[in-house]
């Protein structure tokens, strides 16, 4: 089966690479040239684990190919992903003139009968969008071509992209028709012969599957954050408190980790747009609503803890280790450390930082605090001379950290640990003023 994948994000890219690895034939596009030139000489634009050898070992099969030219890899594919970005608008809403533009060109160059699916998360009602953007332009043409519109959200995590895509806990599936169905249960054979489980419904069901997903855990994580901040007051434990929770199967012990709140592409775009969707709708979501607010709650009370912990910042260096949305990730998009640290620097501290992979986004995202952050190759030498330490981002590497060396080369001892990596670490209060999320 001929396939394209139209835009080459996380998404797209993650999605064409893994249908080659199901045996089809992808062709990926994007309007980026340099993008699809890097990908041609096999330089995998993003930080993935895994992402490459699956890249590599299937571009070397002939599966996978990378272009720029649009028109051709429509009309040569019987199947025809839209993968590309939805970024939220000044109101929240989500901005869809990427997939209009991609549906125009779908109108365009429609030759045969097609499926044309939604991978991106699109406000329900997208589908119906894209089907009228694509007959609009065969109305333009005077031609009449059958064609297909579904959608098959996309549940990766990053970091976890490629084991997320080749084992999902469920694949939702919005059709309109047999013929399409037939034709995507042909696209996903390699998940139905492991027994996947396939939700298949309608295509606005589909649609509000995928937001409700993201802001349910959204609303998980502000949840637990919110117990955190209690606990801290009464002098609970937070991490016994959400395992105790996590016990009962109703519950679930996932996303009940508390910490500076969640950041990433997705859960503070698509919570935005969802309350925005039920505004346009006469509706209200009080409860995806709280979640939000919880958020911002939630970094502002870690930019709290810090002062009233710390004092004064004048003249004080403090030093962040992990710097992307979470661990195995470039991502620093929503980042909760885009709004720590330059709160920390507006109240006078210097900050000193080291992350595996996020230091070359943060670089032009904070470029306005240039002179005040220092950028290191390696998590010692960040520390030197530091007042505190604040892990922001839970990378594997920062949980084995030689602690005595660590606190050797500071000049006072703080630890801010907002993500829990030292808390069950008797040790580590001997060392360290240690203040961990949750617990008083
Ligand atoms: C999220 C969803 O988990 C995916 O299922 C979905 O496909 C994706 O959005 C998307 O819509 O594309 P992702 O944003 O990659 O995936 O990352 P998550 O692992 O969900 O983490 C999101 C944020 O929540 C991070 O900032 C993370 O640190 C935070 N988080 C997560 C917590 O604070 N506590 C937890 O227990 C779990």
């Amino acid at each position: 089966m001929k396939i394209a994948v139209i835009g080459t994000g996380y998404v797209g890219l993650v999605q064409g690479v893994i249908l080659a690895e199901f045996g089809m034939n992808v062709i990926c596009v994007d309007l980026e040239q340099n993008k699809i030139d890097s990908l041609n000489k096999g330089i995998v634009p993003i930080y993935e684990p895994g992402l490459k050898e699956i890249m590599d070992k299937n571009v070397e099969a002939g599966r996978l190919k990378f272009t720029t030219e649009v028109s051709s890899a429509i009309k040569d594919s019987q199947v025809i992903f839209i993968a590309v970005g939805t970024p939220p608008q000044e109101d929240g809403s989500a901005d869809l003139k990427h997939i209009i533009s991609v549906a125009k060109d779908i109108g365009q160059n429609l030759d045969d009968y097609k499926v044309v699916i939604n991978k991106s998360t699109v406000p329900v009602g997208t589908g119906e969008l894209v089907k009228n953007t694509i007959s609009h332009e065969l109305n333009l043409r005077a031609i009449n071509i059958d064609f297909d519109v579904a959608s098959n959200p996309e549940f990766l995590q990053e970091g976890k992209a490629v084991q997320g895509c080749l084992n999902p806990d469920r694949v939702v599936l919005g059709v309109e028709s047999n013929r399409a169905l037939d034709i995507l249960n042909k696209v996903y054979h390699a998940l139905r012969v492991r027994q996947v489980p396939f939700v298949v419904t309608d295509i606005k069901s589909a649609e509000m599957i995928k937001y409700a997903s993201n802001a349910f855990l959204a609303v998980k994580i502000s949840f637990i954050n919110e117990m955190s901040r209690l606990a801290e007051t009464v002098g609970a434990n937070t991490y016994d408190i959400a395992y105790g929770m996590g016990l009962d199967a109703r519950i679930a012990p996932e996303f009940l980790q508390c910490g500076p709140g969640y950041g990433g592409s997705c859960f503070p775009k698509d919570t935005l747009a969802i309350v925005n969707i039920a505004k346009k709708n006469n509706e209200s979501l009080k409860i995806i609503e709280a979640a939000i607010e919880a958020n911002v709650l939630q970094k502002q009370h870690m930019i709290q803890k810090i002062i009233t912990n710390m004092g004064e910042l004048t003249n004080k260096k403090i030093t962040i280790l992990g710097l992307s949305f979470k661990p195995d990730t470039d991502d620093m998009r929503d980042a909760p450390a885009l709004d720590i640290i330059p709160a920390l620097i507006k109240n006078g501290a210097t900050i000193h930082t080291y992350c595996p992979q996020g230091m070359r986004e943060t670089k032009w995202r904070l470029s306005e605090y240039a002179d005040r952050i220092t950028y290191f190759d390696d998590e010692y030498s960040a520390c030197e001379n530091a007042d505190a330490l604040v892990i922001m981002t839970q990378w594997n590497q920062f949980s084995i950290l030689d602690l005595d060396k660590i606190k050797h080369g500071m000049r006072d001892n703080y630890l801010f640990d907002l993500r829990n990596i030292f808390v069950t670490d008797n040790n580590v209060r001997n060392i360290f003023k240690y203040f961990p999320v949750g617990q008083k």
